[in-house]
Order: structure tokens, then sequence, then C-alpha cells
């Protein structure tokens, strides 16, 4: 499966810097885990970030589990050392790298060079690391679309709110939640659509950032509802707490599932049977259209591991 259709619901972040973290990671049910060599490790702390994270690299993660390392970012003094460090020791057990503070297509064209030639010098099966890149500041979004399309590695584009609030001079403390005296709806939508179109043109996933308040698990549903209502495959998680709702925000409900798995069906009936392009199912029309949209939301709820009611028609 390509890395770009593989489940991200939940991506959890863990500092690279604590041993226990990274050892409790192992065992957390959140679809993709992100060691992080970046924002969460203090400047004096980078090198033997590095080295833990390396070691946990060689840990027993569950199979399936999609394991990536945030580097630090590429005009950071860290980042080439992080890459060749990580990827050549990662023993083929690494998906992907994310690249933080990505703020033009060089920055991943970069990063795309340097894991191939980690790829053929350490045996690798070439093309096998993944690249997430995040769009966090007022340069990168405006670059999102040439970003998008920078190297065939790209498997998503992440938002990263609070980079962004700090770019864009936003007066919130609140990273995640919308800043308080903004009046004009959701301060989020126009960097999440832009991002989400440059995603879904280049065939990548989109996820949504961390939401930082982890005793607001109500606030956290809410964006994260939001978010999977826009079109978005998943969401940065800082804390295991937030695993659970945010894995059920991004996949369907039974009833959404089953209506999808319907719809399907009866399209398929109506073109192949009847031959006909439109027809009705309980009291709403479907076409081509509807079942575009029902093909996505059935593809989500097998990948969540739904299956069909037995009470769905
Ligand atoms: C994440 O990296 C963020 O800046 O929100
Ligand atoms: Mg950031």
């Amino acid at each position: 499966m390509r890395s770009a259709d593989r489940p991200r619901r939940t991506c959890l972040t863990v500092p690279g810097s604590s041993e226990r973290f990274l050892a409790k990671a192992v065992q957390m049910a959140a679809d993709e885990v992100i060691l992080d060599l970046e924002d969460s490790v203090a400047p004096g702390a980078k090198e033997q970030a590095r080295e833990l994270v390396v070691a946990a690299l060689a840990g027993r993660w569950p199979e399936g589990r999609l394991l990536a390392v945030r580097v630090n970012g590429a005009v950071s003094p860290w980042a080439y050392r992080d890459v060749i460090d990580v990827a050549e020791h990662s023993g083929g057990r690494l998906d992907a790298i994310v690249l933080p503070k990505v703020s033009g297509p060089g920055h991943v064209v970069w990063l795309d060079l340097l894991l191939g030639q980690i790829e053929q010098a350490a045996d690798l099966e070439p093309g096998r690391l993944a690249i997430e890149a995040q769009i966090e500041d007022a340069a990168g979004l405006a670059a999102v679309e040439q970003i998008a399309t920078a190297s065939p590695r790209l498997a998503a584009l992440i938002f990263g709110p609070a980079d962004f609030m700090a770019s864009l001079g936003m007066r919130s403390l609140r990273i995640g939640a919308q800043p308080e005296d903004y009046a004009g709806g959701d301060a989020f939508h126009y960097p999440l659509m832009k991002i989400l179109v440059a995603a879904r043109s280049a065939g990548l996933q989109a996820i949504d950032g961390p939401y930082a308040a982890i005793g607001d698990i109500g606030g956290l549903r809410a964006a994260s509802a939001s978010a999977a209502a826009l079109g978005y495959d998943g969401k940065w998680v800082v804390h295991p707490d937030q695993i659970a709702p945010v894995n059920a925000a991004f996949s369907p409900s039974q009833e959404d599932y089953d209506r999808a798995e319907s719809i399907l069906d009866a399209y398929e009936h109506a073109t192949e049977v009847q031959r006909r392009g439109a027809v009705m199912l309980g009291g709403e029309m479907i076409d081509e259209a509807s079942r575009k949209l029902a093909l996505t939301l059935a593809a989500r709820g097998r990948a969540a591991g739904l299956t069909r009611s037995s009470a769905a028609p």
C-alpha cells in the first residue's frame, strides 16, 4: 500500500529526549507514532535525543504501526545529522521522516535526495522512506502547491498551528484552539482548506496539527470533528488520552458507514442492471458523485475496522 493510503487518524508525537515516553509509545494505539527531535527537545538535548530515538527504532513496534521521526528543520544545524543517523540505523522499520517548518519546495527536494543516498548506501528499498511535510509559516502556506509536488516520497501535508500562529502574529497562546477575540468564524479555515486542496491535488493526505490543552477533551473533539468534516485524514495527538477521541472523530459512524455501503450497492445495481445513472435511495437521489463520496467514506470505515451491520439493507 502507498504510504499516502495508510491510515493516519491519530499521529502521536513523543519527545525524543524522554526514555520513559519513548518506551511507553510502543504500546499506544495511535495509527502513527512520531518520535520527535524538533520542538519538544531542548537545543542542549538534541544529540542525546538523537541517540535515544535511534535506539527506540529498534524496539518492538507492532506490525502495521506507522513509525516516523520528526527531524529538525532543513535550515537548522541538526537536520542533516538527524536524517543520516536515523535513516541509516532504521533497520528497515522506519516509515517516514516528518520535516518541520517547510517554507518552500527546496526543503523537500533536499530531504528527498539525502534519503535516496542513504537508501543506496544502507541497502534499503529505494523510495521506502516517505516524507511528511509540516506547513507552519506564511512562506510555507504561500508555496504549498509547489511543496506538495516536490517529491514522489511525499505522503502527507501537516498543518502546524503553533508555529503558524507565531508566524502570522495571531494573538493567542492556545495551540490548536481558536484565538479568543477573533469574531470572523474559524481562524484556521483558510490554511486548513489551502493545505487540503494542495494535498488532494497531489494525491497526499492532509493532517491537522495538535491541540495542546490535554485536559480539554471537549475542545479536542470539536476541533477534530471540524477537521474531519472538512476532509482531513487525521490529527496530531500529544498525549495518550487524546488518542481514543481523535480516532473516533476521524472514523465514520456505523450509520454513515452502512449508508455508504448501501449507496455503493444501490448505485452498482442501478448502473449495471437497470442502466440508470441516477436513482432514489431512502428518499434521496444518488448519482455518480454520490458514489464517489460513498467510496471515500466506505474506505475510511473499512480502514477503521468497521464492518457492515447486519441490520443494514
Ligand atoms: C506543530 O509543530 C505546530 O507548530 O503546531
Ligand atoms: Mg511546529
